[in-house]
């Protein structure tokens, strides 16, 4: 049996973005599957397009990190989904295809006040959201944060979580005034534009009297460096979940001296080669400590613009393009309201 899908003509730019067919994934024992209704874009498919970034071994090979949809095929033995069931929820790969297989354990039953775009926009920012805040950063209420990329689908996740979990002060970098205003709105305290201030370090220590900042969120790695490890307050912590400037650090200033002065603490972590049971574990939590937040309203997937499945080469041009402010999202090939 064959599905319809979005494959990689060759490892390239955009216009190897075409829509084909693919066999229909066979779900395996404790996964169902899922007609995708809608999907999200993420930094990563622009990698993995690119061949810089294949997926982990046993995952699909078609793109795609998140989705949302109907269970088609239930799983034999956990019987939390039945067939007809709207689901959302992290996939290893596969996202863009019409039909997608899940761990079981790794989806989330979509609540009735969500849309398929909506909910296919939160499984992967705010599961890496929530994993650098708390296994990671052991975040506590009352720190004071610092989110680069602020405006990505990861910084608007990140922002939201710190407010609702007491941050104090939430610094975030953006790339322009309009994106320094969505943050804001968005419950940062601070916005910084780097293309007409790249001295955020400035900003902190005026703001907080030189203490520094209890957590710093990177995803912008080497031309960071620097000013993160002198933005930490004492016993601060850094989590590195991004390098979207480049990984190696070519300031020959680079200085590991407040690491051990100020008994800094500096983690780094993937989301999508964690085994099944870390995801599910993380589903797990952060469904019983922020799903109904959603409902309440407290918490906004922000989605920026939609896109239909045959528009996907606009779409990744617009996400590379640095101009989305939170989710891309697509419809599916069998989207429906
Ligand atoms: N480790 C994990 O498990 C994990 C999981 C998901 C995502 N991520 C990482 O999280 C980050 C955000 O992902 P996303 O999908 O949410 O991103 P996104 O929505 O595509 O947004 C990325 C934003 O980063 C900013 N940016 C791009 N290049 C930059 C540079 N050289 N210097 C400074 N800022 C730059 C741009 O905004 P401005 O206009 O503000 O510059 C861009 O819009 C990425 O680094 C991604 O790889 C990590």
């Amino acid at each position: 049996m064959s599905m319809r899908s979005i494959l990689i003509k060759q490892f390239g730019g955009i216009e190897n973005l075409i829509i084909g067919s693919a066999p229909k994934p066979i779900p395996k024992n404790n996964e169902i599957l899922v007609q995708v209704k809608s999907f999200a874009l993420n930094r990563a498919d622009v990698l993995q397009r690119m061949g810089r970034y294949p997926p982990p071994p046993g995952d699909s090979e078609i793109l795609g990190l998140e989705m949302s949809g109907v269970v088609v095929e239930a799983d034999k033995q956990d019987k939390r989904f039945k067939i007809g069931d709207k689901v959302f929820g992290l996939v290893g790969g596969g996202a863009y295809g019409e039909f997608c297989t899940i761990a079981s354990n790794q989806a989330f039953h979509m609540p009735s006040h969500l849309t398929f775009e909506s909910a296919s926009a939160i499984p992967e920012a705010w599961l890496t959201a929530f994993q650098a805040l708390h296994p990671l950063a052991n975040f506590k209420s009352g720190n004071s944060v610092l989110i680069h990329a602020a405006a990505s689908g990861v910084g608007t996740a990140l922002i939201q979580l710190c407010k609702v979990d007491g941050a104090t002060k939430i610094f975030g970098t953006v790339g322009s005034d309009e994106k320094a205003k969505f943050i804001e709105k968005l419950g940062a305290t601070h916005s910084i534009n780097y293309k007409t201030n790249e001295n955020f370090l400035d900003v902190i220590n005026d703001i907080t009297s030189k203490k520094g900042v209890n957590n710093v969120f990177d995803y912008v790695g080497a031309k960071y460096w620097n000013q993160n490890l002198k933005s930490l307050s004492m016993d601060g912590v850094m989590i590195i979940q991004g390098f979207l400037s480049g990984s190696h650090i070519k300031d020959t200033t680079a200085d590991i001296t407040p690491i051990l002065g100020k008994r800094l603490t500096i983690k780094g972590s993937t989301l999508r080669n964690r085994d099944n049971d870390y995801k599910a574990d993380l589903v797990s939590q952060f469904s019983k400590r922020y799903l109904g937040l959603f409902e309440s309203g407290e918490l906004k997937p922000v989605v920026d613009k939609v896109f239909n499945y045959s528009e996907i080469k606009e779409a990744h041009e617009y996400l590379e393009a640095n101009k989305n402010m939170g989710k891309v999202v697509i419809k599916g090939f069998s989207y429906s309201e």
